[in-house]
């Protein structure tokens, strides 16, 4: 998979002039794949054969939001407690529509190539980051994030035809594409 629209460098130089707001966002953005990937638990119980691989996923970034709280402090900061409206993800919501079995094979496409995008920009964030420590994690986490975006693809395929998996993932990449070119720049992942 691949995105179609590619985030210029430029962008992360920009966004890690308030690293502590980009903190902030990224360690709220870790706790919703985390709540996420439970929620889909809970809504679609008889789907047995993802819930190990939900429950995997739901633990790593768990603990992402574990390594990003720390770096907070590590800052000197405290989780603000503010939470911003997403406008990337809510911009790719808007495309879901259907029954029940869409809306599951969606979730998991939407899911997917938001980690395709947190991992684009999560390694630029450790090419141009001054500071070693948050640099190397960012780069480190680039990687790990690459994994989840066929976990979500993969999971998908279990239960549609890969055909249709394959197709709707295009259509919601040049959604994606859209919405990521023409959003503002900020100090947030999206
Ligand atoms: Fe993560
Ligand atoms: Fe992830």
């Amino acid at each position: 998979m691949k995105l179609l629209y590619e985030t210029p460098v430029e962008w992360a130089t920009q966004a890690i002039k308030d690293m502590d707001s980009f903190l902030q966002d990224h360690a709220d953005a870790e706790r919703k794949v985390a709540n996420m990937c439970l929620s889909l638990i809970a809504k679609y119980p008889n789907r047995v054969e993802i819930i190990d691989e939900l429950i995997q996923i739901s633990v790593e970034e768990l603990l992402h939001f574990k390594q990003v709280y720390e770096l907070i402090r590590y800052r000197g900061q405290e989780l603000n407690g503010v939470f911003q409206k997403d406008p990337y993800i809510k911009g790719l919501m808007s495309i879901v529509s259907g029954d029940s079995d869409q809306l599951f094979m969606d979730r998991l496409i939407i899911a997917s190539v938001a980690e395709l995008r947190g991992s684009e920009r999560f390694k630029l964030i450790g090419e141009v980051c001054e500071d070693k420590k948050i640099a190397r994690f960012y780069s480190n986490l680039h990687l790990q994030e690459l994994a989840h975006i066929d976990s979500f693809i993969k999971m998908a395929k279990v239960y549609f035809d890969p055909k249709d998996v394959d197709h709707r993932t295009n259509e919601i990449l040049q959604k994606e594409a859209e919405i990521t070119s023409s959003l503002p720049w900020r100090s947030a992942i999206h």
